[in-house]
Order: C-alpha cells, then structure tokens, then sequence
C-alpha cells in the first residue's frame, strides 16, 4: 500500500528515543503525526521542527488517554516503554506498577480507543514496540520481559480480533538500541545518563533509532495485502545465545 493511503498517526514515547525518530519519519512521509509523552518542553521542541501535534499526558492515566479517544487514527505507534534495573527480588511496588501501566496497560487501552475506528474504515495499523525481552529469557527484569512477551501476544492477537479487516499489526522487536532507557534505569540525572552511556553503549556497535525507524518505515509502506507480523532486530554483534547451570554450592 502506497504509505500515503494513511493520513494520521499517534506516537507514544514520542519525546525522544524511537518514538521521536518515528515521528520524524512519519511526519516526512505526510502523516499528520499526534506524538505523547509526559515531557511537554521536549515535545513542544518536536512539533516546532516536524509540525506534529503534541499531547503531554501520563501514559498510566487512562482517563488522559480516553479525552484522544475523538481523534482519527490510522497508524497507532505503541512504543513508549519502561524499564528498571535488577529483576523481581530487588523491585518495588512502584517499578512493578510502572511497568504494567505503561508496557502493558496503556497499550491495550489505546488498542481499544483506536482499534474500533481503524476496523469501521477498514483502515489502520498498529506498531508495537516489543523487545528481545518479550521473546527470549535473559538476565533482565523480570517484569519487563513479562510486559514485553504480554505486548508480543497482544500483538498476535489483534490479528485475530480483526480477521477480515484491511486492519495490519507489526511488532518491532529491538535488541539494543541507542537511546535514554539504560540512563533512566539509572536515575535520568545527566551523570546516570553518562554512566549508562559507558556501561551500555560505549564500546559496542548497537542499533540506532534509525535502524529501529527503517523497520517500522518497511512494515508501514508495505502494500496493503502484506502484514509484516514481527520484525526481530538486533545488533549483529548481539545473540540471544546462552544457558546458565549453576553448580550446586559444596
Ligand atoms: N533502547 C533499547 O535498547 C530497547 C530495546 C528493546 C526494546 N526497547 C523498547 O523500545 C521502546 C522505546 O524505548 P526507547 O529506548 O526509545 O526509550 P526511552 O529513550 O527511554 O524513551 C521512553 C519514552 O517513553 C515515554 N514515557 C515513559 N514513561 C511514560 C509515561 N508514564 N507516560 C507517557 N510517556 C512515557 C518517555 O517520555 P516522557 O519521559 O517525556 O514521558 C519517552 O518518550 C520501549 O517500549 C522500550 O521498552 C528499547
């Protein structure tokens, strides 16, 4: 389908990172791009250089969430995500509760905001930004791995929801990519983001937000009869690889 058949977008996690990187294409490529996150400023500084409209909400609001509820879209970007550092025994109440909100919670209520219309025009397409985490077991946090192989079923899912509809659903799911999360885990204070710039980038060849941009540009300017289902993308130096066997303790 030419990309031009849809005219509106809405991009969570649009303040930086991928979500503003999509937007950038989206923008470029005509759409007329609604972009959410909480940080109205970055936003603002969005909209100036793209013409996207910004809406400075919190995802875990689903009050917030139900006021887009009148706007038409036709590509629903679901990438704003939250991560945390350890994994279930080192959690609080609060990163546990961040997670499922915005991972998980948000995503299906704006699923269920936006999936009716797009099904009434026979027209839309849904992105969800996974993660390697939602497919395969590794040493990172236990709730984010479990929010992100929720967004993989979820994404699965809505297929069926909508079988017979012009309706298509990608799920992009990324191995490292460059950006802001590993700084927040840490604390989002500029010297967090500088000691995850050297724990986690430096060093290492990862994938760029352009890198994660292409994939979703493929999935969305692919002809109408084509869904492209689930994009696995990594670093090539990056393998979901390894088993751990501990020996018992003497
Ligand atoms: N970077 C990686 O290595 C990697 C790998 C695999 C998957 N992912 C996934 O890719 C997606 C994008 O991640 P990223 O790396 O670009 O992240 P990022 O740089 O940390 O950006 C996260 C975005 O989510 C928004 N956000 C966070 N909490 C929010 C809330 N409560 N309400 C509204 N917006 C909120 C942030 O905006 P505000 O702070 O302005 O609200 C920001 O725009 C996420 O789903 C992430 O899990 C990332």
């Amino acid at each position: 389908m030419p990309y031009s058949d849809y005219r509106t977008a809405l991009v969570t996690g649009a303040s930086t990172g991928m979500g503003a990187a999509t937007v950038e294409k989206f923008t470029a490529q005509g759409l007329t791009v609604h972009a959410v996150a909480r940080n109205r400023s970055r936003l603002e500084e969005l909209a100036e250089r793209t013409g996207a409209i910004p809406h400075a909400l919190d995802l875990a609001d689903t009050g917030a969430l139900e006021e887009l509820g009148g706007l038409e879209v036709d590509v629903l970007v679901n990438n704003a995500g939250v991560s945390r550092q350890g994994n279930v025994l080192s959690s609080t109440r609060e990163d546990l509760d961040d997670m499922v909100d915005i991972n998980v919670r948000a995503v299906l209520q704006l699923v269920r905001i936006f999936l009716p219309g797009m099904v009434e025009r026979d027209l839309g397409h849904v992105v969800n930004v996974s993660s390697i985490a939602g497919l395969y077991n590794f040493f990172g946090h236990t709730a984010y791995h479990a929010t992100k192989a929720a967004v993989h079923q979820i994404s699965r899912q809505i297929r069926n929801d909508t079988v017979g509809k012009r309706i298509r659903v990608t799920e992009i799911a990324p191995g490292r990519v460059e950006t802001e999360i590993f700084g927040r885990n840490l604390g989002g204070t500029p010297e967090a983001m500088k000691e995850a710039w050297e724990t986690f980038y430096e060093g290492y060849e990862s994938l760029t937000t352009e890198d994660i941009v292409n994939a979703i540009d493929f999935a969305v300017s692919a002809p109408r009869h084509a869904n492209l289902g689930l994009i696995e993308i990594m670093p090539t130096f990056q393998v979901p690889g390894g088993l751990t066997f501990d020996r018992r303790e003497a």
